[in-house]
C-alpha cells in the first residue's frame, strides 16, 4: 500500500536507483516499520559508502527527527518525482514550517540501550507500519475536521535567523533550516549510563562529528571524542551534580538552578545538548541572560540529569519558560510535566502569570495541552457551590491567579476541552461525568508531583540590576 502523493503530478517511472537526484521524492520502506509501508519521503543528500549509495531521506508530514540515511533497498523507484527543473522545490521538506505529528520509533529505549526517537499521535507509541499509516491518516482527519489544528502553530514559525557569524550568540530562537543544519550531524551519544540516538543537529565542533558515539559527562556535560578521553576526565571532574543552587529537593528529585552567566560553560554545553532533540530552535553561545533549571534524580553515584527548561532573567512576553527538555529515555514517564509544572511554581512564587516561549513543538504542545487541562479541571472540580443551590463561581482572572497559567492559554484549554456554552445570556462552563472520570485517572497516574515547600527560593529582580 502506497501512501498516496499529493500536489505532484510529474512521477516517472524510474528504473534504476542512479538517475536518483536529491529532491526526488519517492515511496521509502521506514526504518523500524513492517516492510509493507512505505511513507513518501524526499532525499536530502545522497552519499556514497564502500562503493555503495546511501540516502538521506526527510518522510514528507512526518517529523525530521524520524529523517535517517537508507540504503537502496528501502528505495521503491517505481514512483519517483524529480525536483522542478526550475529549481524550485516541490516539497515543503526545506523549510519544515509545520508542526507535525510523526510516526515511526518507540520511545525512550531501556535504560543502557539506544533509545529511538518517540513520536505522538493520540497517546499511542507507534511501533510498527499500520501504527505510522493510522497516524497518517489520523492527522490528515484532524485536518479535514478541525482545520488548523496542530498546524495551526505554523504561523509561529519566524523568519529565518541563523546565528550572525562570529558571535553564534543569544537565545534560541526559530529559524528557517539550511542544508547542513537539516540533517543529524551526531551518530549516537553516550550520557552516564544511557546511549541515545540524537534527533536533529547541533553545532558540535567539526572534530566531534562523524564519529560513530561522542562521550559526554553526565555531569559537567563536557563532551569527548571516546572513552578513554571520557575516562581521563571523570578521572579529573569532581562534580557529581549540576553546578548552580539545589533549589528543591524532595525525595530522589531535585533541581539546580543555574545561571547562565556564572556557569558559561555549563550552559553552552547543556544547551548544545538540548539542541539534538529540539528541532525549532537556533543554538545561540550568549547564555548570559538566561536561567537553566535542571531537574536530576539522585542515586550513589550522584545526581543525574533528566530533563531541564532555561528560562530568561527578564521577559518582556511574559515567558517563563524558553525551551523545555526531557532526557530521551526518560520521556513518556510524566517528568515533562514535573519540568512545567516546576516552571508555573516559579512563577507562583514571582506572583506573576507566564506561558512557554512559541513556537512549540509537537511533543512540546502535547505536552502543555496536557498540563494546563489537568490544572484548570483539577481547580474546577475542587470548587464548592456559594450557597445552597448555588452553582460555583470562577472567573478566568481567578483560574490565571491560581495556576499562574496565562489568560489566553486558560482561555483556549478551556475552548479546546469545549467546556464553555453560551446560555441564558451568559457563559458557563459545565463538567460532564465522562471528563471528571477521565480526569480523575489522569491524575492517578501523575504520581510524582511539585511540592511547593521543597522549594526554597527567592525571585530576584533582574531588572532592578545593572548587569545580570
Ligand atoms: N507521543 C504521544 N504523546 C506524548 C509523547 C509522544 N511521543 N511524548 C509526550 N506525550 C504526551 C504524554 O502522553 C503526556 O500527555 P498525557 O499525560 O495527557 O498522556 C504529555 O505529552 C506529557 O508527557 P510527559 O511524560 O510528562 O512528558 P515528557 O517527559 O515525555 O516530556 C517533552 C515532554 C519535554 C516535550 C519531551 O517530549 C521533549 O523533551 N521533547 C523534545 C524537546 C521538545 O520538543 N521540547 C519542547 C519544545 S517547546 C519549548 O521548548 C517551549
Ligand atoms: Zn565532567
Amino acid at each position: 500500500m502506497k501512501v498516496e502523493m499529493e500536489e505532484i503530478d510529474d512521477s516517472t517511472i524510474c528504473d534504476s536507483v542512479s538517475s536518483l537526484v536529491e529532491g526526488c521524492r519517492l515511496p521509502v520502506h521506514m526504518t523500524g516499520t513492517s516492510d509493507w509501508l512505505s511513507a513518501l519521503a524526499e532525499i536530502i543528500s545522497i552519499k556514497e559508502v564502500q562503493g555503495s549509495k546511501c540516502y538521506y531521506v526527510h518522510y514528507v508530514d512526518f517529523n525530521k527527527r524520524l529523517d535517517e540515511w537508507v540504503t537502496e533497498e528501502s528505495l521503491d523507484t517505481r514512483k519517483v518525482h524529480f525536483p522542478r527543473r526550475d529549481g524550485g522545490s516541490n516539497t515543503g521538506v526545506s523549510t519544515p514550517k509545520k508542526v507535525h505529528i510523526g510516526g515511526g520509533g518507540g520511545g525512550g529505549g531501556p535504560v543502557g540501550s539506544v533509545s529511538r526517537p518517540s513520536s505522538p499521535v493520540a497517546g499511542s507509541e507507534l511501533v510498527n507500519g499500520s501504527a505510522v499509516l493510522a497516524a497518517a491518516l489520523q492527522k490528515r482527519m484532524n485536518r479535514k475536521r478541525k482545520g488548523p489544528s496542530l498546524e495551526s502553530e505554523d504561523s509561529q514559525d519566524g523568519p529565518a535567523q541563523l546565528p550572525p557569524g562570529p558571535r553564534q550568540s543569544g537565545s534560541m530562537v526559530s529559524h528557517h533550516d539550511d542544508i547542513v543544519t537539516r540533517m543529524k550531524n551526531i551518530d549516537l551519544i553516550e550520557l552516564g549510563k544511557h546511549r541515545i540516538k540524537p534527533w536533529y543537529f547541533a553545532p558540535y565542533p567539526q572534530e566531534m562529528v562523524n564519529l560513530s558515539c561522542i562521550y559526554i559527562c553526565e555531569f559537567c556535560l563536557k563532551y569527548r571524542k571516546s572513552r578513554k578521553c571520557l575516562e581521563r576526565h571523570l578521572a579529573k571532574c569532581n562534580l557529581r551534580h549540576p553546578p548552580g543552587n539545589e533549589i528543591y529537593r524532595k525525595d530522589t528529585v531535585s533541581f539546580f538552578e543555574i545561571d547562565g552567566r556564572k556557569n558559561k560553560v555549563y550552559a553552552q554545553n547543556l544547551c548544545l545538548l538540548a539542541k539534538l532533540f529540539l528541532d525549532h530552535k537556533t543554538l545561540y553561545y550568549d547564555t548570559d541572560p538566561f536561567l537553566f533549571y535542571v531537574m536530576t534524580i539522585f542515586d550513589s553515584r550522584g545526581f543525574h540529569i533528566v530533563g531541564y527548561f532555561s528560562k530568561e532573567k527578564e521577559s518582556t512576553e511574559d515567558y517563563n519558560v524558553a525551551c523545555i527538555l526531557t532526557m530521551p529515555p526518560y520521556q513518556r514517564k510524566g517528568y515533562g510535566k514535573l519540568l512545567i509544572e516546576f516552571s508555573y511554581e516559579l512563577s507562583k512564587f514571582e506572583g506573576k502569570t507566564g506561558s512557554p516561549e512559541k513556537p512549540l513543538s509537537d511533543l512540546g504542545l502535547l505536552s502543555y495541552r496536557s498540563y494546563w487541562a489537568q490544572t484548570i479541571l483539577e481547580i474546577l472540580i475542587s470548587m464548592k457551590p456559594v450557597g445552597d443551590n448555588e452553582k460555583p463561581q470562577i472567573t478566568i482572572n481567578e483560574i490565571c491567579e491560581l495556576t499562574s497559567i496565562k489568560k489566553e492559554d486558560v482561555i483556549s484549554t478551556l475552548q479546546n476541552l469545549n467546556l464553555i456554552n453560551y446560555y441564558k445570556g451568559q457563559y458557563i462552563i459545565t463538567l460532564n461525568q465522562e471528563i471528571m472520570q477521565s480526569h480523575k485517572k489522569a491524575m492517578e497516574s501523575r504520581l510524582v508531583r511539585i511540592d511547593p515547600k521543597c522549594l526554597h527560593w527567592t525571585p530576584k529582580d533582574w531588572g532592578k540590576r545593572a548587569k545580570w
